[in-house]
């Protein structure tokens, strides 16, 4: 097989390391990121085509600071520097790198010298991403400066016969307009890479990849029914067929007919030959749930007692050789997993998985991919539409969506006044615009009339936002006339509700979920 053509991305701790090898991809070149503690002599051996040095939050100078070999660059292969990737070069080469009087932070203009090969294309002036304390007040010997801003004499700069690059700005981020092209030209022009790499490269690299690791061991998958473990669950049965087997715990929690849906497509029934075994373990949750009102007392035990069924069908499966997982980038990056980046928030997952089961390995292959990415592959692979484009749904299901205790009637409620909603929302052409809705159960019962009747009932909670980061959100405005067919429908069809409501809170103060 030809070597696939490879740009490699160093981390050296910034936050946008991973934006960076999905902009390289963007432009159709395969990346991958590797420590800045990763040997010199492993980078040669992937023969890259271009590397690149990223941002992250030290000062260059400081003892102990993130540092390489100065061999790398002079290896002949291009290498281009951002922020502390930039600095960092220019302190190896023999430049000198200090901290500023002033820290350029925000959207910034600069000026850039257009027979640079990095801004071919690129307006000569151009607004950049600046986040930095220190800059570059000496060039090394062969450098030039080919691109300034009014408090920063070298935004970038280039050493172009041995193809050295630095930017002092972020290319990779949305703010940097133009930032894209300078990553493009890089990496086509001057790595001189040929750009026919698309996500079905990935499907099959990765298959070869997962078979040359897997031999003819056991494989075990925890399989949710959500984007990230149904795609890696295909991909996995792509490459080593029947050796996988899949585990769907069914724990009552999930929303209307969901468990038949992922059944249909894994199932004997469906596409895969893979041995497919659903656990109906509802009976099971809803009597450990019984009475508890505590919300993360009910998190806690719904993610207990998924291990507990998740080990008791691997016990039975016996020495199994890898196990997988749908971790893809962001869960990486959240719970501080990833590479040098710093921690920003841990990972509130269905509970992870027993650390006793008895495998070797575990086997992650879309620990590289965006959310989005992860749907490319999905649709390569094959996946139907409706798993592919989910909505995020939280492992403890339903469970968080009925406030109070979890009963199997309020769980009958929930699931029929959710594809109520679900359908219209859909039938109005919304679902593509809001980023998560679901119908909730409040815990509040009250007094009403149908027909000639009092009812005493639950009220229906609707929830409906917009956010790009499920990190803040805002409350989606749903045309009127859509919520009360919403209403009316739900009203008319689920039986003991008699009120719905909708929640128009923001994240903060509110969260996304009700608990
Ligand atoms: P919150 O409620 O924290 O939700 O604003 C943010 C996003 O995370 C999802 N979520 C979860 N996902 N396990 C998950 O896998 C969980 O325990 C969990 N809790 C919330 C939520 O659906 C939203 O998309």
């Amino acid at each position: 097989m030809d070597r696939r053509e490879t740009v490699i991305v160093l981390d050296f701790g910034g936050q946008y390391n991973q934006l960076v090898a999905r902009r390289v991809r963007e432009c159709h070149v395969y990346c991958e990121i590797y420590s800045y503690k990763t040997d010199i002599a492993r980078i040669k051996a992937m023969a890259p085509k271009g590397i690149i040095l990223t941002g992250g939050p030290n000062s260059c100078y400081e003892e102990g600071a993130p540092t390489y070999s100065k061999e790398l660059f002079e290896l002949g292969i291009p290498v281009l520097g951002l922020c502390y990737g930039a600095q960092l070069m220019q302190h190896i080469l023999g430049g000198r790198v200090e901290r500023a009087d002033k820290r350029e932070y925000g959207k910034t203009e600069i000026t850039v010298d257009p027979s640079c090969e990095l801004f071919a294309g690129v307006a000569q002036k151009t607004t950049c991403w600046m986040s930095h304390f220190d800059y570059i007040s000496r060039l090394a010997e062969g450098f030039v400066s080919v691109a300034h801003s009014a408090d920063c004499p070298v935004a970038a700069c280039e050493n172009s016969a041995r193809k050295l690059y630095g930017i002092q700005f972020h290319p990779e981020v949305l703010h940097t307009p133009e930032g894209t092209k300078m990553l493009y030209n890089f990496v086509r022009n001057v790595c001189g890479c040929a750009g026919d790499w698309k996500m079905d490269s990935f499907v099959e690299q990765s298959i070869l990849a997962i078979r040359q690791k897997v031999g003819d061991g056991k494989v075990l998958c925890a399989l949710s029914g959500g984007v990230d473990s149904s795609v890696a669950a295909v991909l996995l049965s792509k490459a080593v067929g029947d050796q996988l087997t899949c585990v769907f715990v069914d724990h009552g929690l999930l929303r209307k007919n969901e468990g038949d849906e992922v059944e249909a497509v894994f199932g004997p029934s469906g596409n895969y030959d893979l041995h497919f075994i659903r656990v109906n373990a509802q009976q099971r949750f809803y009597s450990k749930l019984a009475g508890v009102t505590e919300p993360e007392r009910k998190r806690k035990i719904i993610g207990e007692e998924f291990i507990r069924v998740f080990e008791e069908e691997a016990k039975k499966i016996g020495a199994v050789d890898f196990l997988v997982q749908g971790t893809i980038y962001p869960d990486v990056v959240e719970s501080g997993l990833g590479g040098e980046s710093a921690v920003i928030k841990s990972h509130h997952n269905v509970g992870g998985l027993p650390d006793y089961v008895d495998f070797k390995e575990i086997i992650e292959p879309l620990r590289d991919l965006f959310k989005d990415e992860v749907r490319k592959a999905g649709l390569e692979l094959g996946l139907p539409e409706y798993l592919v484009f989910r909505q995020p749904f939280p492992g403890p299901g339903l469970g968080i969506r009925i406030i109070g205790e979890v009963t199997e009637e309020k769980v009958r409620i929930v699931q029929d006044a959710d594809f109520i909603y679900r359908e219209e929302i859909a039938k109005a052409g919304l679902d593509k615009e809001i980023s998560q809705y679901f119908a909730a159960l409040t815990n509040m019962r009250s007094v009403g009339v149908m027909g000639d009747e009092r009812t005493y009932d639950y009220a229906v909670a609707l929830r409906a936002v917009k956010t790009i980061d499920f990190m803040t959100a805002e409350s989606a405005e749903i045309p009127y006339e859509v919520l009360n067919r919403v209403m009316n429908r739900i009203i008319n069809e689920v039986r003991g509700v008699n009120r719905v409501l909708y929640d128009l809170t923001s994240k903060p103060p509110g969260t996304i979920e009700f608990e």
